[in-house]
């Protein structure tokens, strides 16, 4: 955690990763250690600042996958390595790991969506037995959306995987939206113990989340991450607030019981 905790902080980025035609992986040299699923805020002196998700951490460095739509994100695009990145963090509640140790896990995640989760993903990669059964859907749009193409095919190795295309056909994906495979899930043979995750854009979560309800799965079993629009992110200034809720501080993962008070 960088001193004070609203001033961020330089740190060389000293890898730039193409993933896809339209997101990419910037890895910067730091020894801050964040939890899985949490973020940091991101910033471009004079231009502002972005809550990103960690996608991956290791010993001395944070990788953040980021699509470019706006003004801070749109600027981080023209840093190469050797350039100096800006962050605060990390903030946030991440995964509940300890919840999930022992269980089928099942993982729906779509395009940006599986940043937040890969390095959970990861985790359960290197730890063989930490979950009784890792069962993953992600989707993306089309071919050129793919992300973290080596990782896909690892991840094949140990999981139950499902990898789908909202359009278009290629080798060793599905067609169609990530809701469409649900069924596909042996959740019977899991008896009571599971729990399931879903992150992507908030329409995706809302209809993955009510499938997944008229499949019988209780409320308490589903976990989300939320992308909300934040400022200080750690709960002073009110952006993120919903009702009640501060995102940034509650979140952004959260069960399903509180999230259906938020997903719109
Ligand atoms: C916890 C969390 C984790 C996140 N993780 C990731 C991640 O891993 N990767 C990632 O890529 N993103 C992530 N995001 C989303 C990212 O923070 C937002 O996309 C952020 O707004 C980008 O900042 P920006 O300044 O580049 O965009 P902004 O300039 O804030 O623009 C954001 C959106 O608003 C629109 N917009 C901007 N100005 C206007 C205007 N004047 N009128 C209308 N629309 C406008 C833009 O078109 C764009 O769609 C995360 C968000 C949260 C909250
Ligand atoms: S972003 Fe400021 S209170 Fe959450």
């Amino acid at each position: 955690m960088v001193d004070n905790v609203l001033t961020p902080s330089p740190y060389k980025i000293i890898k730039v990763t193409k993933e896809s035609d339209s997101e990419y992986t910037y890895r910067v040299a730091t020894d801050i250690v964040p939890e899985h699923g949490q973020f940091l805020q991101l910033s471009i002196p004079k231009i502002g600042e972005a809550p990103i998700s960690v996608s991956a951490f290791g010993e001395g460095y944070l990788d953040f996958t980021i699509r470019p739509v706006g003004k801070v994100t749109d600027c981080i695009f023209n840093l190469e390595a050797g350039d100096t990145m800006f962050l605060r963090g990390p903030y946030g509640k991440g995964w509940p790991i300890d919840k999930f140790k022992g269980k089928n896990i099942v993982i729906v995640a779509g395009g940006t969506g599986v940043a937040p989760v890969r390095s959970l993903i990861n985790e359960f990669y290197k730890n063989d037995g930490m979950a009784e059964s890792v069962n993953l859907i992600l989707g993306f749009k089309s071919e050129g959306g793919i992300l973290f193409k080596d990782e896909l095919e690892k991840w094949k190795e140990k999981f139950n995987t499902i990898y789908t295309l909202d359009n278009g056909v290629k080798e060793g994906f599905e067609q169609g939206m990530v809701t469409k495979h649900l069924d596909k899930l042996p959740l019977n043979k899991f008896s009571d113990n599971y729990e399931v995750i879903i992150v992507g854009p908030p329409v995706m979560m809302h209809f993955t989340a009510l499938d997944f309800l008229n499949l019988n799965v209780p409320e308490e079993k589903i976990w989300v991450s939320f992308e909300r629009k934040m400022s200080c992110g750690v709960g002073k200034c009110g952006h993120c607030r919903i009702n009640e809720t501060y995102v940034c501080t509650e979140g952004p993962v959260f069960n399903y019981t509180k999230a259906k008070t938020l997903l719109d």
